[in-house]
């Protein structure tokens, strides 16, 4: 169907048929939004200034700032770009107080469907601009303008609400909205580092019964990879070093797969009836699987040094499936300065990669603290 007509149809608006869409050639960003989590808010201008921006870069909120369209892509091949948790090209933006734009709802649709529907995205995914509590507002305008933006443009290929069905290499159309406006950009979620505007889904850490809040940290992880491969199987088994009290242990239980989990402290004696579970009481450096084990994954959420853990996860790449995944929770000493965090994390991947891992994505999650999140596989 052509673009206009699907357009018209959709539309049955008497205004916009006569706007014709029209592919107005490839978008060019007036910026790139990067979100950098409050967790480095004492670094945050090292960070810009490393992804070439400055000080003076616009901040939207707490954790959003706008790189000069200067920077171009380059800002990506920069250090500062690990502190980069989720990042869009600007293609257009409105910067207004929408509480006081009579409207408004309708006249960013409109716009949006304009400017974007003959570049094809997947689908829209619209959300709020302040990553925090008190965003209601925010949070119910953004899904009303995706509303009307899908009544707007032709069918896409994505209509629900589930961006986890996206597909992680084509286009999506992510638009945030906030006190200070409305930005959107097309990118696929893989360039975006997430699925959902912002990043990733949000993922309560206070569910009743919950063992330890780092049950979320790796629900998320988890959500994050699909952005790289696809969840593991049911019945998967991981290998999870440093695993008391054991909430990364429930969440991989929770969904079906097994877990030796290796630790010189204690579990949740919660976790004590679990089929899947076998606890072994024992440091990491001790530990000897038993022959001839074979994990898909391993799982280090070690406390300690980074390099150290490093090399306690390399002791058992033999036992590691080959294509097996690695998740590691990188710890930084606090009060790190950017070059001495990048160097950390420089010296742990080269330390990864001569052990037989090679890094498939690196993140700071919701649930980070001071440390990201790397995602690697054994070669
Ligand atoms: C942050 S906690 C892990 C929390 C856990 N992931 C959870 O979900 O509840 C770090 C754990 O690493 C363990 N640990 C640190 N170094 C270790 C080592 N060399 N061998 C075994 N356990 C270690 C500590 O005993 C501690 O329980």
């Amino acid at each position: 169907m052509p673009i206009d007509q699907g357009w018209k149809k959709a539309t049955g608006s008497v205004m916009l048929t006569e706007k014709k869409i029209e592919d107005q050639g490839p978008l060019k960003p007036t910026g790139w939004l990067v979100r950098i989590s409050e967790t480095f808010a004492g670094l945050t201008p090292q960070i810009l200034e490393g992804l070439g921006g400055t000080e003076s870069s616009p901040r939207l909120g707490s954790e959003y700032h706008v790189l000069p369209a200067a920077a171009g892509e380059t800002w990506r091949r920069t250090e500062a770009a690990r502190f980069v948790r989720w990042n869009l090209p600007v293609h257009h933006s409105w910067p207004c107080r929408p509480p006081k734009i009579e409207n408004f709802v309708e006249r960013a649709a409109q716009a949006l469907a304009r400017k974007f529907a003959a570049h094809h995205p997947q689908t829209v995914l619209t959300g709020p601009l302040l990553p925090v509590a008190g965003t209601d507002y925010y949070k119910s305008l953004a899904s009303n303008l995706r509303g009307r933006v899908l009544q707007l443009f032709p069918p896409l290929a994505v209509k629900g609400q589930e961006a986890e069905s996206q597909n992680p290499e084509a286009p999506t159309l992510f638009v945030l909205v906030g006190k200070a406006g409305l930005f959107a950009g097309i990118q696929s979620p893989r360039e975006a580092n997430g699925f959902y505007p912002g990043g990733t889904k949000f993922i309560s850490q206070s569910t009743p019964g919950t063992i330890s809040r780092a049950g979320a940290k790796i629900a998320e992880a988890l959500h994050h990879l699909l952005l790289h491969r696809p969840a593991l199987p049911e019945d998967s088994h991981w290998l999870e070093l440093g695993a008391s009290p054991g909430g990364m242990t429930a969440e991989l239980l929770a969904r079906g797969h097994r877990v030796t989990a290796v630790d010189r402290a204690w579990m949740d004696p919660r976790l004590d009836r679990s089929r899947k579970l076998d606890f072994v009481h024992v440091d990491a450096s001790e530990f000897q699987p038993p022959p001839g084990a074979r994990y898909d994954a391993l799982l280090s959420d070690m406390n300690g040094g980074a390099q150290h853990s490093m090399t306690l996860v390399l002791r058992f790449i033999r036992s590691l499936k080959p294509g097996g995944l690695v998740v590691f929770t990188l710890k930084l000493p606090e009060a790190a300065s950017v070059p001495d965090i990048t160097d950390i994390a420089g010296r742990v991947i080269r330390q990864a990669a001569t052990g037989g891992l090679s890094l498939i994505s690196w993140t700071h999650l919701s649930y980070n603290r001071q440390e990201f999140t790397l995602f690697l596989e054994r070669l």
